[in-house]
């Protein structure tokens, strides 16, 4: 199988909740669950990286209440799912504006990165206060700070936050909206894009599947013939 990358936009839990008459929290625990069991799902197809689009740095709009909840819900999946990381040779990493969180969320994220760093399986990364055009623009600047004067693809791509990952194969989003979202906008120049209906608390092993199979299909030219 040619995919080594799968990026994921994980979208449409409050929308699960509300359906079901359950606040929004209920469908991000759901999803949570569901982040887990993709992870796993994609180990064991044979994919060697797989990244989750977590929390954009446009998702502090939200109320702080709902911010709140997601780290904490962060916190609480990485806690409890890390034996089970360890036993399947799952590396966690994160790729966003780490830094600038919450210095406690921060010190879990290190900690269970440097723990699961010799893990050879699957790299699960998690793209956390991620906005793909600030990244390009934070690379931009960590270029120049460095004192480089002229770019080309082969320089900036070095000041992207996770320079040794190839870029996604395929980048899947749910809930049935049709955009990108500024998610890795430079990794997915030539990303094959599959687009679902289905809400992320409800994304099935068949519908990772479906996805795949689709994603098999297609002829990728890369501008050739
Ligand atoms: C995706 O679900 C999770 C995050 C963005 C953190 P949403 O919370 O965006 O769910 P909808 O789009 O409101 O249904
Ligand atoms: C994208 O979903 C971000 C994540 C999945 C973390 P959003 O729900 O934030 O995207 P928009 O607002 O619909 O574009
Ligand atoms: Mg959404």
């Amino acid at each position: 199988m040619n995919l080594t990358h799968l990026a994921v936009i994980m979208d449409g839990n409050g929308r699960w909740a509300e359906k079901k008459g359950l606040p929004r929290i209920e469908g991000h625990r759901r999803g949570a669950q569901k982040a887990e069991e993709i992870i796993e799902w994609c180990a064991e197809l044979g994919v060697k990286y797989v990244t989750l689009y977590t929390f954009s740095t446009e998702n502090w709009k939200r109320p702080k209440d709902e911010v709140d909840f997601l780290f904490s819900l962060l916190v609480e999946m990485l806690n409890k799912k890390f034996s089970r990381m360890m036993e399947q040779g799952v590396r966690i990493r994160f790729c966003g504006l780490v830094e600038r969180l919450p210095e406690q969320i921060l010190t879990v994220c290190k900690k269970f990165e440097q723990k699961t760093k010799d893990n050879q399986k699957i790299q699960a990364i998690l793209a956390l206060n991620y906005g793909g055009r600030r990244e390009i623009v934070d690379a931009i600047n960590k270029a120049i700070q460095n004192g480089v004067r002229e770019f080309d693809e082969i320089i900036l791509r070095e000041y992207l936050y996770l320079p040794d990952v190839p870029d996604p194969d395929l980048v899947i989003r749910t809930s049935g909206e049709l955009r990108i979202s500024n998610f890795l906008l430079w990794q997915i120049a030539y990303s094959e894009l599959y687009f679902t209906e289905v809400l992320w608390p409800d994304f099935s092993k068949e519908d990772l599947l479906k996805a795949v199979k689709d994603f098999e299909k297609r002829h990728r030219r890369f501008g050739g013939l």
